[in-house]
C-alpha cells in the first residue's frame, strides 16, 4: 500500500526558502530597534500552565474562551500553547526575581503563537510575533519609546502605509466610574444572550463587536476617555506630547478594545492600511494589575507584539523587500573533481572577508551548474578549473548584465564589495 503524504495542519503558517529568507530580515528589522535601546532576549516555553493565559489575560476574551489550545500532559495537568507573550514573560520575571533587580526589566521575544482562530489571509492559528515588555517603571516617556520602538520596526521595513491609534484605558477609578455608566447605558440596549453575557464578563468588549446592528447601538455608549481621573489625563496628555516630541503622528481612537484584558492606561495599535480584514501589524499597551493577577508585586509594566507574518505581508504590499540582500554575492562552479579542494578553501577565504559565497556541488554539467548559478540569485559566478588554479587573475560573470570581468585575485574583494 502507498504511503499518503501527511500535510500541516490547517492554518499554519510557515517558511521555507525562497520565502523564509524575507520572513527572516522582517523579524530582524523589527526586533533591531529594541536590542539598541538595551532590551534583553528572554527565551520561554510555548506552552505553559492554562491558568496563566485564563487569569492573565482573562476569560471574557474571544482568545480565552474560544481560541486556546488546551490539552492534558501525560501527568493530567492542564497545558496550553501559548496565545500571547506577556502573561509568560511577568510568568518568568515573578518566578525568576528579576523585579526585585534594577527597574524597568527590559526583555524582547520572538517566536510562535497559537490561537484556534478561522484561518484566513493574515489570521494564522500558528503565526509570529517579535514583543517586548518593560516592567516596573510607570513612566510616561517610557510608553513613548516603547511605541517608538515599534514605530522604528515598522520604519526600519520602509512601510509607510500605516497608522499609530491610541487611547487611554485609564486608571483603576477611571475603569470604575466609566463602567457604573456603560452598565447603565448597555442594560437600556436590546441585546442577545452571548452579547449579554459578554457585557457581564467585560462590558468594554461590546465596543469590540464588529456586527453592524452592534457598532450602531454603541454609537452612543459612554467613552472611558471621557472618565479619566487627572492622574491618568495627565499621564496620557504626556504620552502625546513625547510622541509629538519624536514626531511621531497618531490618531487618538477612544473606542478601540484590544483582545486582551489586561491593558490599563495607554493602549495602541498599528493598522496597515493596505491589508484588508487583518490590518492590525501590531498593538501593545501598559498593564498595571497583570503581574499581581500573577501572584507578584504590584508593579505597572507596558510593551508590544508585532505581527512577523502581517508585517511581511504590508511589506510585499508596499514593495518594501530588498530582494538584493537576499542573495549571495558570489557563486563558484568547480569544473571536476581536481578544482573542488581548492574552491572549498577559495570560497572560505572570500567568506572570512564577510561575503556570502556559494559553491555548485554535485558532477553536473556547467550548463546545469550555470543555471542552479541562475537561480540562487547569485550577483557573480566564478567557474574554477585546472587553468584558473593559482591563477593571478579570474573571469567574473556579473549576472544583472551577463559581462564577464578579468578579475585580479587581489582585487576580487574590491569588485564583489563595489
Ligand atoms: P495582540 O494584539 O493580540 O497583542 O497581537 C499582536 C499582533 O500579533 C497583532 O497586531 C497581529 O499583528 C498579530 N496577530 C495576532 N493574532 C494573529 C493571528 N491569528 N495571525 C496572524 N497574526 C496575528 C498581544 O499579543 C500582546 N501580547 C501584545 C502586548 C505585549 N501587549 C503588551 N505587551
Amino acid at each position: 500500500m502507498k504511503n499518503e503524504k501527511i500535510q500541516a495542519p490547517k492554518g499554519v503558517r510557515e517558511y521555507l526558502p525562497p520565502e523564509s529568507r524575507a520572513f527572516e530580515w522582517v523579524r530582524s528589522q523589527l526586533i533591531a530597534p529594541a536590542k539598541n535601546s538595551g532590551y534583553q532576549l528572554m527565551e520561554l516555553p510555548v506552552f505553559e500552565d492554562t491558568n496563566l493565559f485564563s487569569r492573565g489575560v482573562g476569560e471574557s476574551t474571544d482568545v480565552v474562551s474560544k481560541e486556546m489550545y488546551t490539552f492534558e500532559d501525560r501527568g493530567g495537568r492542564s497545558i496550553t500553547l501559548r496565545p500571547e507573550g506577556t502573561a509568560g514573560v511577568m510568568r518568568a520575571v515573578i518566578e525568576s526575581n528579576l523585579d526585585r533587580g534594577q527597574l524597568p526589566v527590559k526583555v524582547w521575544y520572538s517566536g510562535q503563537f497559537f490561537r484556534a482562530e478561522r484561518p484566513q489571509a493574515g489570521r494564522y492559528r500558528q503565526f509570529y510575533q517579535v514583543g517586548i515588555e518593560a516592567i516596573g517603571i510607570d513612566d510616561p516617556a517610557l510608553d513613548a519609546e516603547v511605541i517608538a520602538i515599534a514605530d522604528q520596526g515598522f520604519r526600519n521595513l520602509g512601510l509607510k502605509n500605516y497608522r499609530l491609534e491610541i487611547t487611554s484605558l485609564g486608571d483603576l477609578p477611571s475603569r470604575s466610574a466609566h463602567k457604573v455608566d456603560l452598565q447603565k447605558f448597555i442594560a437600556t440596549l436590546d441585546l442577545d444572550e452571548a452579547t449579554r453575557e459578554r457585557a457581564a464578563l467585560n462590558p468594554l468588549r461590546l465596543f469590540d463587536d464588529k456586527r453592524p446592528e452592534m457598532i450602531e447601538k454603541m454609537s452612543k455608549a459612554p467613552l472611558l476617555l471621557d472618565y479619566l481621573t487627572e492622574y491618568s489625563r495627565n499621564h496620557f496628555d504626556s504620552v502625546k506630547r513625547y510622541l509629538d516630541a519624536l514626531n511621531i503622528s497618531y490618531v487618538v481612537n477612544p473606542r478601540m478594545v484590544r483582545g486582551l484584558d489586561y491593558y490599563t492606561g495607554t493602549t495602541f495599535e498599528f493598522v496597515h492600511q493596505d491589508l484588508g480584514a487583518q490590518s492590525g501589524i501590531g498593538g501593545g499597551g501598559r498593564y498595571d494589575g497583570l503581574m499581581e493577577v500573577l501572584g507578584g508585586q504590584p508593579l505597572s509594566g507596558i510593551g508590544f507584539g508585532l505581527g512577523v507574518d502581517r508585517a511581511l505581508l504590508a511589506a510585499i504590499a508596499e514593495g518594501t523587500l530588498p530582494i538584493d540582500d537576499f542573495s549571495s554575492d558570489l557563486f563558484i562552479i568547480p569544473l571536476g573533481e581536481s578544482s573542488k579542494a581548492y574552491v572549498l578553501s577559495m570560497a572560505a577565504s572570500i567568506r572570512s572577508q564577510g561575503f556570502s559565497v556559494e559553491i555548485a556541488f554535485g558532477d553536473r554539467s556547467l550548463k546545469g551548474a550555470m543555471k542552479g548559478a541562475d537561480k540562487s540569485g547569485a550577483r557573480y559566478v566564478l567557474v574554477i578549473g585546472d587553468n584558473e588554479i593559482g591563477a593571478a587573475s579570474v573571469e567574473l560573470k556579473r549576472m544583472s548584465d551577463g559581462d564577464v570581468i578579468s578579475v585580479k585575485m587581489s582585487e576580487l574583494n574590491t569588485v564583489l564589495g563595489a
